[in-house]
C-alpha cells in the first residue's frame, strides 16, 4: 500500500530518476506516493515507467500554450488538483519561471549531474570530464529562478578515473543520482530542516 505525502514528478525523457523514486517508494526507503507524472513530451520513455507502476500520467507539451505563463499555470493547476506536497524535476527540459516557482515555495527539487556550483547547464558530465576534474558527482537542490543555482539539499562525489570517457563517467554519476534523489526527497518531506541564507541545514536528526 502506498501512502504518505504526495509527489508530482516532471519529466521529458528517459525517466531513470523517476524509476529510482518509484523503486525507493516500493522498497520502503521513501514514504510518499507519486500522485502524477507529467511529461513535456509525448515520447518520453518515463511515461511507460510510470504507467507500469500504475501511476497517472499527463503529457503537457509547452508548444500547446501561447506563453510560458499559460503553460506553467496548467502545470500548477494539475499538481494542485492532486494535492502535491513536493515537485521533483527529473530530466524535465523546460526552464520554470515565477508562475510555477511561486506556487510551490521551497517544494521543488531538481537533480543535476555535477557537483554544483561547478558545471551548471547541459552536458555537465562531459563538462567535468573535459575540464579534467578528479572528482565528479551529483547534486539535488531546491529550485529557484537561478539555473541549477538553488540551495543544495544533498551531494555525492565519485572519483574520475584516468580511463573514464564522458560516457562511463556519466553512467557512474547516474548510479549515484539514483541513490541521492530518493534520499533528498525523503529528507525534504521529513521536515526538520531550514534554509539559512542559501544553506539547507538540518534542525533535527532524522
Ligand atoms: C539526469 O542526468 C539528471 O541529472 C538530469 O537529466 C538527466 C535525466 O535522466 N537533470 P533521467 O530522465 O532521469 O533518466
Amino acid at each position: 500500500m502506498r501512502s504518505g505525502p504526495r509527489i508530482g514528478v516532471l519529466i521529458s525523457g528517459r525517466g531513470s530518476n523517476l524509476q529510482a523514486l518509484i523503486d525507493a517508494i516500493a522498497g520502503g526507503r521513501l514514504r510518499a506516493e507519486i500522485a502524477v507524472v507529467i511529461s513535456s513530451r509525448a515520447d518520453a520513455q518515463g511515461l511507460e515507467r510510470a504507467a507500469r507502476a500504475g501511476i497517472e500520467t499527463l503529457t503537457i507539451p509547452h508548444r500547446d500554450y501561447p506563453t510560458r505563463e499559460a503553460f506553467e499555470q496548467r502545470l500548477v493547476r494539475e499538481l494542485r488538483a492532486r494535492q502535491v506536497a513536493l515537485v521533483c524535476l527529473a530530466g524535465f527540459m523546460r526552464l520554470l519561471g515565477r508562475t510555477f516557482l511561486d506556487a510551490f515555495p521551497n517544494a521543488i527539487l531538481n537533480i543535476h549531474p555535477s557537483l554544483l556550483p561547478a558545471f551548471p547547464g547541459v552536458d555537465a558530465q562531459r563538462q567535468a570530464w573535459e575540464y579534467g576534474t578528479k572528482v565528479a558527482g551529483a547534486t539535488v537542490h531546491l529550485v529557484t529562478g537561478d539555473l541549477d543555482g538553488g540551495p543544495i539539499v544533498l551531494q555525492r562525489a565519485i572519483a574520475v578515473e584516468d580511463d573514464d570517457t564522458p560516457e562511463t563517467l556519466a553512467a557512474r554519476i547516474l548510479e549515484i543520482e539514483h541513490e541521492i534523489y530518493p534520499e533528498a526527497a525523503a529528507l525534504v518531506l521529513g521536515g526538520g530542516w531550514t534554509i539559512d541564507g542559501r544553506r539547507v541545514r538540518r534542525t533535527r536528526t532524522h
